[in-house]
């Protein structure tokens, strides 16, 4: 990644936290090289007093620590003053593609960044614009969360869908990477392109997967940090 890479993701990040985020809100926190930046510029908000009563949730051990750093307050979604529901989540994503579906899991948290993207009334993609793809899952995997039993069938079920499946191996450790919620991950690269909520809903059918990460139904509203430095904006639908 270029260092101008790195200053549009912190850009971008730094926007979210300044341009969507006020006092008393129920905040998911996303995780990723881009999602960090909101929550630093987050904490450096609240530390300074702009904003308040920010109830934070986190969406992997790497964003519970950097919300631990910056000094924002980490509840679980269960806990009763957040009961579960959110007001927004600002997360990164692997690829987004026109519809604003995405792909997300790249950094092994798919799990829990689709929970809370489930639980929150408005999601905020920051992300830059190499992410932007006409059609997912071909230059980038596809995530799949699975029990450690089902690694063979359900790689096999997945091959039958057009996907090729791998184990995806840790780097400062032997062997396969343990998600925060302690499964394996399969990374599954498409050669063709493929209807996105449908393979959501038919990878999530195999048993023992336990997520994916397609992410079709959040309706997201993208914040692209572009090469020449400028932001630019997929919104979503107006809800009826
Ligand atoms: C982690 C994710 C990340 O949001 C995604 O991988 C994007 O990360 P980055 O901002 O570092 O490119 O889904 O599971």
């Amino acid at each position: 990644m270029s260092s101008d890479m790195s200053e549009h993701k912190k850009a971008v990040g730094e926007y979210a936290a300044e341009r969507f985020i006020d006092s008393g809100m129920r905040v998911g926190l996303g995780t990723g090289s881009t999602a960090v930046h909101f929550i630093r510029r987050l904490g450096e908000l609240i530390a300074d007093g702009d904003i308040s009563d920010i109830r934070g949730v986190s969406t992997s051990s790497q964003s519970l620590l950097e919300a631990r750093a910056a000094g924002i307050g980490v509840f679980d979604l269960d806990d009763p003053t957040v009961d579960g529901e959110l007001d927004i989540v600002v997360d990164g994503a692997d690829e987004v593609d026109p519809q604003r579906n995405l792909t997300k899991g790249g950094g092994g948290a798919l799990l829990m960044e689709k929970i809370v993207a489930h639980a929150a009334r408005r999601v905020v993609i920051v992300c830059d614009e190499g992410k932007l793809v006409e059609n997912l899952g071909i230059g980038f995997p596809i995530a799949v969360e699975i029990v450690r039993e089902a690694r063979l069938t359900a790689s096999r079920a997945i091959q039958r869908l057009g996907g090729r499946p791998q184990l995806r191996l840790a780097q400062r450790k032997m062997g396969a990477v343990i998600t925060d919620g302690g499964h394996m991950i399969l990374d599954v690269a498409f050669e063709r392109p493929f209807d996105p909520v449908a393979m959501e809903a038919e990878i999530n059918a195999i048993p023992g997967v336990v997520e994916n990460g397609l992410f079709t139904r959040c309706n997201p509203h993208v914040i692209v940090a572009r090469a020449d430095g400028e932001l630019s904006e997929m919104k979503p639908a107006a809800r009826s």
